[in-house]
């Protein structure tokens, strides 16, 4: 198994494959085609469950290091699976050894993973330094040691994340694909980056397509999806059975309902999921997006009084103030996200004014959207000023009581 580096010049057949209606994973059948991508610092356990309530078919937890001199440390603890996911729950693993990876692996599926993912995707200096993360994809040797070992290790499903290859000229995704397919791995998941792109230009799917085609497994198709139509289109393009959604989650975990729907549309329906309509934050987002924040707040004091307990015999004492810290800090970033969702309500609101010929628009003036864009920009300064989760959540449920913030917050 060398390392080919050829560069994926050709269009791949993209119809030949029959598409299954259930995607499985092993014993798992998911009940939709969209689920959620590993983000660390985001995908915590509160945002996993928000957005398997808005329709991810699966959510897959934040990488966690194989090391296990890293096994104690509050990051490794908050990334163990989690008796409150819903199922399948998926841990994802990251490292560079062999050994450590299975050992990882079956230390996590002990804890109540039931599905374990191996990172070959993520291009954090600090990961693929130590030839971990998309790293790895540079050794394809080094890549069966680690799934042979991970799978060997453990008795639930193994699944694989991953780039097109290390660079432009070295995409080996479809080498590296059929070497995880020969060996067990089960579903994979496929960024259309290289490394070295990180998160630059746009990703493509030709790799993905043919990963498609060279492997009988299923396939995530990832990277810059954020619509229900262009998550149609990327399956289409490229015959993977499911998209993995990663940013276009962030503030707003509802775009799963929003793919679902337009997947599922029937042709009546199809007609009004393509007509454009300005996004209108509903008080149901509202009561959503108040409902995450307090889960933070809850999940993270729960840590906290668990595993002060836990570690309470070592040094290291995870302290109440931390954990409440962490949980406010935590806020912060999604509800920055959800106030900039908001902004972009009164964006498209005024792109539909712009555009309605009849000029009917809910906010009829420049002058009332402009207050409510200050609104949300001052709210969202404000928001970060407060140091306690109670105050955090007042704010929140006093801001949204107000109507008219966003235009609309019809029911
Ligand atoms: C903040 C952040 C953290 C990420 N952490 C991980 C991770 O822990 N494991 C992983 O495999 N990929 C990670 N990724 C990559 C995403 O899973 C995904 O592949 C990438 O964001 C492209 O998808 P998107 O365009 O839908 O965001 C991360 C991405 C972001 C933006």
């Amino acid at each position: 198994m060398s390392y080919s580096g050829k560069l994926l010049d050709c269009k791949w057949p993209l119809t030949n494959k029959k598409k299954p209606t259930m995607i499985t994973i092993g014993p798992y059948q998911l009940p939709g085609q969209a689920v959620l991508a590993p983000m660390a610092g985001i995908t915590d356990q509160p945002f996993r469950q928000i957005c398997r309530r808005m329709g991810a078919a699966m959510v897959t937890a934040e990488m966690s290091a194989s090391k296990i001199e890293l096994r104690q440390t509050r990051k490794s603890l908050l990334r163990r699976a989690d008796g409150d996911d819903s199922e399948p729950r998926v841990i994802q693993i990251v490292g560079t050894d062999p050994k450590e990876m299975a050992t990882a692996a079956n230390y996590h599926v002990e804890s109540g993973a039931q599905i374990i993912d191996i990172n070959m995707g993520c291009p954090a200096k600090k990961v693929c330094k130590k030839l971990a993360g998309s790293a790895l994809m540079k050794d394809p040797r080094l890549v069966a040691k680690i799934v042979s070992q991970v799978i060997d290790a453990v008795a639930v499903p193994v699944t694989l994340k991953i780039r097109t290859g290390w660079d432009l000229d070295h995409k080996n995704a479809v080498e590296i694909a059929r070497i995880a397919e020969d060996l067990g791995i089960l579903s994979l998941a496929v960024h259309g980056r290289s490394r070295a792109c990180r998160f630059n230009g746009m990703a493509e799917y030709d790799t993905i397509a043919a990963v498609v085609a060279a492997v009988n497994i299923p396939v995530f198709a990832n990277g810059d999806i954020n619509s229900g139509q262009n998550a149609q289109k990327v399956l289409k393009y490229t015959a993977a059975q499911g998209v993995m959604i990663g940013r276009a989650a962030q503030g707003r975990p509802w775009i799963f309902d929003e793919i679902n729907q337009y997947l599922n549309a029937t042709p009546e329906t199809v007609r009004k999921t393509n007509s454009y309509e300005p996004f209108l934050l509903k008080k149901w987002h509202i009561s959503l997006i108040i409902e995450h924040i307090q889960s933070i707040h809850d999940y993270y004091s729960r840590f906290e009084a668990n595993h002060s307990l836990i570690q309470s015999k070592k040094t290291s004492v995870i302290k109440k103030e931390q954990a409440v810290d962490l949980a406010v800090k935590i806020s912060r970033k999604h509800v920055c996200w959800y106030f900039n969702q908001m902004l972009q309500c009164t964006a498209s609101l005024r792109d539909k004014r712009n555009t309605d010929s009849s000029g009917a628009t809910r906010i009829d003036s420049v002058a009332e959207e402009n207050k409510a864009i200050k609104k949300i920009e001052t709210a969202k300064k404000q928001f970060n000023t407060l140091l306690l989760a109670k105050d955090q959540l007042q704010f929140l449920k006093h801001l949204f009581s107000e109507t008219n913030l966003t235009g609309d917050i019809a029911a």
